[in-house]
């Protein structure tokens, strides 16, 4: 018996959601537990099955993935050199945490933050530093900065809208702290930036993008995952300084970015109207989401969010049997009441048409007042 190494034997993996979707006999109507969006691009389901009768899947992929990273730069008008893909931004963030820590070097998050990236730094031996806020739905801007000037830390991790609160960091903010923090390199995780409002960030949501290139301690990341619904197809990208592009390709396996994958995203960045106009679609569900909820009475707190989830506080008498109602219904909704500060919270992803999950959570109302 080979024993795991002694530094991880305390370590858990990351918890994910139920697999049985893959499965004959799913019960699943609607999945809204993993933030995923179901949009179908015609074009880019074209693109794929022409690549798929080429036969070209026999020959291993431009590992530079040149293509996309041209189609990616026109889009946000930077230097292709700038950005570099991986199998999924969580290939990203492992490839960052494995190029950047070292046993015991601290790293900094706000409470919560995404749990596959915590993972990423605890097997990298991070010494993590968590911030609390009061109430994790409210950032106070101030009492984080100080927290990361006492800690000093070589990284900082923030995912923008938070996952799962949804809370939206400004850029202004951000800027100022990577500015007075230049010791701390800044992984700021833009997974859900499509779904912001267009007041309350910045004059763009491409600054960050932009300021990342100029600088020599942030690292954006952005995923076709969420808003283009490719989330099985494995892509996402960073933006840098090319110093940092250069000392991420010793572990970035180039590989492993399929021509698939290639092509739908960039298919998915030439086609930014389709998403643009589902995106309002999203932003009206959301909208509707959150002014149902408000009012059920057994929904303790709604959180409006800067991103494509909502979170839901349930009061804590029927918080377990309404998630068993709701599975035994085919609505799958994610769990996260085990995380601190978060206890009877639900989170909820928005997609095009909520109006199964609305169903029953009207019909749970009803149940509980019949009994
Ligand atoms: C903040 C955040 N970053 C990254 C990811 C993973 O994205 P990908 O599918 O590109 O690996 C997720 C997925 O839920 C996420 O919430």
């Amino acid at each position: 018996m080979i024993d795991i190494k002694p530094d991880f034997k305390t370590l858990k993996p990351y918890s994910v959601v139920k697999q049985d979707v893959w499965h004959y006999n799913s019960k699943v109507k609607i999945k809204i537990d993993w933030n995923e969006e179901f949009l179908v691009n015609k074009k880019v389901e074209e693109n794929l099955i022409d690549f798929i009768r080429s036969s070209k899947y026999a020959l291993y992929p431009d590992v530079s993935s040149i293509d996309l990273n041209i189609a990616l730069s026109k889009y946000h008008n930077i230097n292709h050199n700038n950005i570099m893909t991986f199998n999924g931004s969580d290939e990203a963030l492992d490839v960052i945490c494995r190029s950047y820590i070292e046993k015991n070097n601290i790293v900094v998050f706000r409470n919560p933050e995404y749990g596959n990236f915590i993972t990423f730094a605890e097997t990298s031996l991070a010494k993590i530093e968590y911030f609390y806020d009061k109430d994790p739905f409210v950032l106070d801007e101030n009492s984080f900065k100080m927290h990361i000037e006492k800690f000093k830390p070589r990284l900082v991790y923030i995912s923008n809208p938070n996952n799962p609160t949804g809370v939206l960091y400004n850029f202004s903010f951000l800027k100022d702290m990577i500015v007075s923090n230049p010791n701390s390199l800044f992984i700021i995780d833009e997974a859900y930036i499509d779904f912001i409002e267009k007041t309350g960030y910045g004059e763009s949501i491409d600054e960050m993008i932009h300021f990342s290139t100029k600088v020599n301690n942030v690292i954006v990341v952005r995923t076709f995952s969420k808003l283009y619904s490719l989330a099985g197809l494995r892509i996402g990208y960073i933006v840098t300084n090319n110093e940092i592009i250069n000392d991420l390709s010793l572990l970035r396996k180039g590989k492993n970015v399929s021509m698939l994958s290639q092509i739908a995203a960039k298919t998915a960045i030439e086609s930014k109207d389709f998403y643009n106009e589902k995106l309002e679609i999203i932003r009206e569900q959301k909208k509707n989401v959150i002014n149902k909820c408000s009012n059920l009475s057994y929904v303790d707190n709604c959180y409006d969010s800067s991103a494509n989830f909502i979170c839901l506080r349930i009061n804590d008498k029927v918080f377990n049997r309404l998630k068993t109602y709701l599975y035994d219904n085919g609505v799958y909704i994610r769990d996260r009441s085990s995380i601190y500060q978060l206890d009877n919270i639900i989170r909820v992803s928005i997609i095009d048409d909520m109006s199964l999950f609305i169903h029953y959570m009207d019909e749970f109302e009803k149940l509980i007042k019949n009994i």
